[in-house]
């Protein structure tokens, strides 16, 4: 099947407890790792790309990436979407480009201007045959994303007052929100966290108050969590074991994830463990092979670890696993 936008997915995803994962592209290995994955375990996928890997792989390289992958794939759904969109401009050129979603992240802006930048890019997008989604977002994280670095205690959750407004006026498909997630594999610091029974630290707890007050005001309306990925602490050691020096990476709690992918949160974005699976894999590779200097033969074992980190995800994480014929 041909790409496709996200308005099924959300829809089975909503009505059945779980949620697509939108994992972010940035060359083949990452592309083949995902979809190998989601097309030997039947699941719908949302394939993403941010601004920073449209200027490090190029637009059209990662578009013709995602066909190849359509390609091989006939079976299962793929999305191709725009992970936080700056500006319009960006929007369009993706829109006019073959995705078939996009973001506008205006999270940054005052509510009215986030609206009204919104808006328009819903307005470019869903004038398009075929129709492109859109996802805004209402709130901060903490963490990085992009060129953008918001400290933690600078994030701001979603206020659940202010969604139906933003909906109705904008038109989005769908809505990221704020509840305590945030981007990359420095989530939280040792001091927001607790110590448990087997000293290990676990962080606050996800804000399903909030959660649950969004949903309330937008029944069956699919809401997106950013900032999803749980740093496992294998692959932190694998990193830190290799040459690496990754102090204190902890992620959000994978059992968290799959409660809020029961409810209504329809799409769970992931990057920063499929960065970790990849990285540690290459430094264990060149620390147990210091001769070899074939791309080829790092990057096979690491793409291979990808698929399995993108398994795990589809299966225990996400719940879509088998879910592709529905999503079609
Ligand atoms: O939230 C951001 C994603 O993890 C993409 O990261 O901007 O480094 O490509 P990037
Ligand atoms: P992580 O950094 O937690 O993987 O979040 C990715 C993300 O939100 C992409 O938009
Ligand atoms: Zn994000």
């Amino acid at each position: 099947m041909a790409l496709v936008n996200t308005k099924k997915m959300f829809e089975q995803a909503y009505k059945n407890g779980y949620a697509i994962g939108a994992f972010n592209v940035n060359n083949m290995e990452i592309v083949q790792g995902i979809t190998e994955a989601c097309k030997e375990e039947n699941s719908p996928v949302i394939l993403q790309v941010s601004k920073g890997a449209r200027a490090y792989a190029n637009h059209t390289y990662l578009v013709k990436l995602v066909e190849a992958a359509v390609k091989e794939c006939p079976e299962i759904p793929i999305a191709l979407h725009l992970d936080h969109g700056p500006d319009f401009e960006t929007c369009k050129a993706c829109i006019d480009g073959g995705f078939t979603s996009v973001m506008i992240d205006g999270s940054h802006l005052p509510f009215e201007e986030n609206i009204a930048l919104t808006k328009k890019v819903v307005e470019y997008a869903h004038a398009h045959n075929p129709y492109v989604t859109v996802e805004g977002e209402l709130g901060t994280l903490a963490g990085i994303e992009d060129d953008v670095k918001v400290e933690a205690g600078n994030e701001s959750y979603t206020k659940p007052e202010e969604v139906i407004e933003f909906v109705e006026r904008t038109g989005v498909d769908s809505l990221a929100i704020a509840i305590g997630t945030s981007h990359g594999a420095y989530k939280f610091t040792p001091e927001q966290c607790t110590v448990n029974e087997d000293g290990i630290l676990v962080p606050p707890p996800l804000r399903f108050d909030i959660l649950e007050a969004v949903s309330a005001k937008l029944p069956g309306f699919p809401i997106v969590l950013h900032g999803s990925s749980s740093v496992p602490q294998d692959y932190v050691k694998m990193v830190n074991e290799n040459g690496g020096k990754m102090p204190n990476a902890i992620g959000v709690p994978e059992a968290q994830l799959r409660e809020a992918a029961a409810l209504s949160v329809c799409k769970i974005n992931i990057d920063s463990d499929l960065r970790l699976a990849m990285t540690g894999t290459v430094r264990k590779f060149f620390n147990e092979h210091p001769d070899k200097f074939d791309p080829r033969e790092y990057l096979k074992p690491a793409r291979a670890n990808i698929k399995e980190i993108v398994r795990h995800k589809l299966i225990n994480v996400l719940g879509c696993a088998g879910k592709a014929d529905e999503c079609k």
